[in-house]
């Protein structure tokens, strides 16, 4: 499919790593194409445009001149400990001039292929654009959504006052401070589903730009104490935007530590900024979160990681990387002797279909889609019945997936 338009790049520089440099050109490019209320996409996301990340920005060029890009960071995952590299796509983009040549896509199967070279056996991808879900991406992950409004969460904090098992009266809240710093790093790194994130990578994430906007936003980090102020129990990232008619939209882009601490956080911004709306996603490990919003009579809707698809870049590397979490879980160690993942039918014109074997029970999955959705969450249960109806594939199954994935937060793409 990809050949059928190569004639029409046949002019282009590309698929090629950017140099460093480029890399002011790339940045104006994604700025001009993504217009993010005036702040450069080189501030926004320092880690994607930095000259240690250049070989992964791959663009397309004519004469000198960067004319399409996708951008790629490799990250880690830490999954209750076990490690999963993947590669976080985004600011793809285009000039107008050259749109609908193929460019984006080429650039997007160029990063895949390039991640499953060095191993990098998913793709999170910010986006779910028609050229993402023909490559085979997927909306995946379980999640839950929050939208509420400031009235809401009055009443969540005024039953939470006459609950007798919480202690809202002992925690203080103050705005980030640069001493903080290492307390957030530790805070974050006792999150059980999270990114590998050194506290260099920390530093440089916190947004120190105050009149700026990051994702059309105005970004700021509030932190729970209890005692002394470096008695930190728990912080909340949030992100303010005015929209329509001058009322505000609070999201809540990251939180660690306590959470009923984070809760108590919440209400105090609540205070202070008196937005109309507040929204954020809570994984649907986070099981605690989860109770306590419920016991506050706060639901959310069931939805896949927001914003993203997922691309599978290679299925038996992804086995592989899981086995330590899924033999952990399972008792099963992917790859050997149990359970494997067989590819078939990527002849020319065939759909490939995969197949896991369990002990002696074969499960047949019908596409790419289907297969990251039973891994990563997301499938029907329609579906599963379907797949693995009964017996120890199906017992295997639902105690190895779906594997937990994290909110990116400050590491989003
Ligand atoms: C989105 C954007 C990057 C696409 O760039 P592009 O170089 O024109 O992309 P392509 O030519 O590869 O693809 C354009 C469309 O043709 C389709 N296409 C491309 N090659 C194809 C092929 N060989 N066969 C069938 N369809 C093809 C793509 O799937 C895509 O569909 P979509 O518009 O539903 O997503 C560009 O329009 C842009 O810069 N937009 C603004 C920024 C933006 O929205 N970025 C995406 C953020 S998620």
């Amino acid at each position: 499919m990809v050949g059928a338009w190569a004639e029409e790049v046949g002019n282009l520089e590309g698929p090629r790593s950017l140099t460093v440099e480029e890399l002011p050109e790339a940045i104006a490019l994604s700025t001009e194409v993504f217009d993010p209320g005036g702040t450069s996409m080189g501030l926004q996301f320092p880690l994607l445009f930095s000259p240690d990340n250049v070989e992964e920005l791959r663009v397309f060029s004519e004469g000198g001149r960067v004319v399409s890009l996708v951008g790629c960071l490799h990250q880690t995952i830490l999954i209750e400990g076990h490690p999963l590299p993947v590669g976080s796509i985004g600011s793809v983009c285009t000039r107008p001039e050259y749109r609908g040549r193929g460019l984006a896509r080429r650039l997007v199967c160029d990063v895949f292929r390039r991640l499953e070279a060095v191993e990098i056996p998913l793709a999170l991808i910010s986006g779910d654009r028609g050229l993402y879900k023909q490559l085979g991406c997927v909306e995946a992950g379980c999640f839950e959504r929050f939208e509420f409004t400031r009235e809401d969460w009055v009443g969540l904090l005024s039953r939470r006052k006459k609950d007798e098992r919480a202690s809202p009266d002992g925690v203080s809240f103050r705005f980030f401070d640069e001493r903080d710093l290492p307390l957030l790093h530790e805070l974050y790194r006792r999150e059980p589903v999270r990114f590998f994130r050194s506290l260099d990578q920390f530093d440089r994430l916190i947004w120190r730009h105050p009149g700026l906007k990051r994702l059309f936003g105005d970004e700021r980090i509030v932190v729970a104490y209890r005692g002394r102020p470096e008695q930190v129990s728990a912080y909340v990232i949030t992100r303010a935007r005015t929209i329509q008619g001058g009322s505000t939209r609070v999201h809540i882009v990251e939180y660690a530590g306590s959470r009923e601490d984070i809760i108590d956080v919440i209400g105090s911004v609540i205070e202070e900024i008196s937005p109309s709306v507040i929204t954020f996603t809570v994984p649907a490990q986070d099981i605690q979160f989860l109770r306590l919003l419920n016991a506050y009579d706060l639901s959310g809707s069931r939805c896949t990681l927001p914003g993203h698809t997922l691309y599978v870049t290679n299925f038996r590397t992804l086995l592989e990387r899981l086995s330590s979490y899924i033999e952990e879980r399972t008792g099963m160690r992917p790859g050997r002797d149990v359970f494997a993942v067989g590819e078939s039918g990527a002849s020319e014109g065939e759909e490939m279909r995969w197949t896991l074997r369990v002990g002696d029970e074969q499960v047949e999955i019908r596409s790419r889609q289907h297969l990251t959705r039973l891994i990563f969450g997301g499938i029907t249960s329609e579906h599963f019945e379907g797949v693995a109806p009964r017996g120890r594939a199906r017992r295997f199954l639902e105690r190895a997936f779906p594997v937990p994935l994290p909110v990116p937060g400050l590491n989003y793409i």
